[in-house]
């Protein structure tokens, strides 16, 4: 599968839309499109990982760490909400949360999300809408929507003019054209 470098891929469009949207039909595809994403990933990036039980949240997750560099495979959570993971070389940190069983202001405290998004590693939330109030204005937003024929649509969708020139290098990575 073609998947460019960042250096490739940073140069300025023209249009800069803030959204794209995808179809994979498999969950390789889907870990696959996390990789090349994982890749172009600068520390301090926030994403957010959004669908229902099963949608891929974790298939994507595992793409994205892998193509970062994560030196251990991203799982599913089985304790512990909060995992986290170190690329070889920097020893940059990757934390990877799954909030399902968050709810409100409380847990996000106690799970200490400020200080996590503080610490500038990568970071992944798996249902982020639990913890709303609590995620920085600046993000990208991926919303992973099941289909009757088993693939998934997955919409992109970038807060802010980094997460922007982002979504621009992934469309590129993936030759996606509009
Ligand atoms: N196109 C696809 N993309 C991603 N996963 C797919 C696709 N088609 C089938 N699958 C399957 O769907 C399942 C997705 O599981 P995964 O754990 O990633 O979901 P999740 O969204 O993280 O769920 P949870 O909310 O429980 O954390 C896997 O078994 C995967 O093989
Ligand atoms: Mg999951």
């Amino acid at each position: 599968m073609e998947c460019d470098d960042h250096d490739s891929a940073a140069s300025a469009t023209l249009a800069r839309p803030r959204e794209f949207e995808t179809t994979s039909p498999s969950a390789r595809r889907t870990e696959a499109i996390g990789y090349c994403l994982g890749r172009l990933l600068r520390l301090g990036d926030v994403l957010c990982v959004s669908g229902d039980l099963g949608a891929g949240k974790t298939v994507l997750s595992r793409g994205i760490g892998a193509g970062w560099g994560a030196t251990t495979p991203l799982t599913s959570p089985t304790y512990n909400l909060v995992h986290e993971h170190e690329r070889a070389g920097d020893k940059a940190r990757l934390f990877h949360l799954d909030l399902y069983r968050v709810s409100g202001l409380q847990d996000a405290e106690s799970l200490s999300i400020d200080e996590i998004l503080d610490c500038g590693g990568l970071v992944i939330f798996e249902w982020p809408e639990r913890i709303l109030d609590s995620l920085p204005a600046e993000r990208l937003w991926i919303d992973i929507m099941m289909r009757a024929d088993d693939g998934r649509d997955l919409l992109f969708e970038a807060r802010g003019d980094g997460y922007i020139s982002l979504l621009n290098a992934l469309r590129r990575a993936l030759a996606i054209r509009r």
